[in-house]
């Protein structure tokens, strides 16, 4: 965690910024071990690895997530099928299709024509080609960030940026390739042993941005500070979540008055979650999250891409198709 990292930052326990960093090690700005306390509740939070949890209960979130061997925490105690999803996620984000392609020379004539046509036209890297066209730029907080791919692909486009995710592993990957470098994941074994027969390790190719950092916090918690971004963005984040309207109202808590919600999803509304939603009669998923938008205040547009194809890799005969939709709104 980087020491700047402290002015975004409210207790998750009670709400207070009177907040102090105290460093074990820091490495060129970078708190590697420490905690941060609270003055006025006296909640302490750690630091393992470079990671901030930040979250109610943070000692205990530790002890469920991680294990210790000697004195390092180097083991995510998760199961294997989410690390497999994890690192599937970042094959899509740090991998390119010419990449993919030349690593694995036996992937079949289909699957290879859907990679060259559109591995690298993701929601992201549509976001990436907006941000050049329309010359934005500012402060970004991503919401669910998983292991970076975001910050990689919009990179030094961005004055400044803050990564927030409930789960350690996709945060300590995220700092790993972006922030100390160490490029040390690759890609699942079965895509590499079989006929994906080169090794893939992630690589960011881009500069981060200057003021980058990523940290655990769960949103449902909270833990940011208000008003504070001048984007805030979530992928594939909302039909995660048992209310998914919640969303929004904390994008405008967390964005400044002229800033810009960010959002994506593919659409797999869980079937309580869509009864919740409660369409209009042949309403799209897209028109119902750009209602969510507007009920929760956002009045404009400020863009909208309708049937991105975003392709995800299951393994060497399974290619996955999602159909995802992109949407900036603003006040
Ligand atoms: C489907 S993944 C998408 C990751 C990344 N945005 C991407 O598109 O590659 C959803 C992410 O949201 C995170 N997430 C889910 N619920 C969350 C919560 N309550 N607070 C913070 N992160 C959450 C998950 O840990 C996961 O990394
Ligand atoms: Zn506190």
């Amino acid at each position: 965690m980087f020491v700047n990292t402290l002015q975004y930052l409210v207790c998750p326990d009670c709400e207070s910024t009177d907040l102090k960093l105290h460093s074990e090690q820091t490495l060129k700005g970078d708190v590697k071990s420490g905690r941060v306390i609270c003055s006025t509740c006296t909640e302490s939070f750690p630091i393992h690895d470079g990671v901030l949890i930040w979250l109610t209960n943070p000692d205990q979130y530790l002890r469920a997530h991680v294990t210790e061997r000697e004195d390092h925490i180097e083991h995510i105690d998760e199961s294997l099928e989410s690390d497999r999803v994890t690192a599937l996620y970042w094959l899509g984000h740090y991998v390119s299709a010419k990449e993919l392609l030349s690593a694995n020379p036996k992937l079949s004539a289909t699957l290879k024509t859907l990679v060259k046509k559109y591995w690298d036209q993701g929601p992201m890297q549509t976001l990436a080609k907006l941000f050049k066209q329309k010359k934005l730029s500012g402060s970004m907080l991503e919401l669910g960030c998983g292991s970076g791919g975001l910050a990689h692909l919009l990179g030094s486009n961005l004055d400044s940026y803050l990564g927030i995710d409930s789960a350690y592993q996709g945060v300590k990957r995220a700092r790993d390739i972006l922030i100390t470098k160490k490029n040390i994941y690759n890609a699942p074994s079965d895509l590499v042993q079989g006929p994906l027969a080169n090794k893939i390790t992630a690589k960011s190719k881009t500069k981060p941005p200057l003021d980058c950092d990523f940290i655990v916090v769960d949103i449902e918690i909270g833990g940011l500070k208000k008003n504070h971004w001048d984007m805030v963005a979530a992928f594939n984040v909302i039909d995660m979540l048992e209310e998914p309207s919640q969303l929004f109202k904390l994008k405008q808590f967390l964005l400044k008055s002229s800033g810009i919600a960010v959002s994506s999803s593919p659409y797999i509304w869980h079937p309580e979650t869509a009864k919740q939603l409660k369409p209009k009669k042949n309403e799209s998923s897209q028109d119902r999250m750009v209602r969510m938008s507007r009920e929760a205040g956002f009045g404009k547009i400020a863009f909208e891409i309708r049937d991105i194809p975003w392709l995800f890799f299951k393994n060497i005969n399974q290619l996955e198709i999602y159909n995802v939709h992109l949407l900036g709104v603003r006040n």
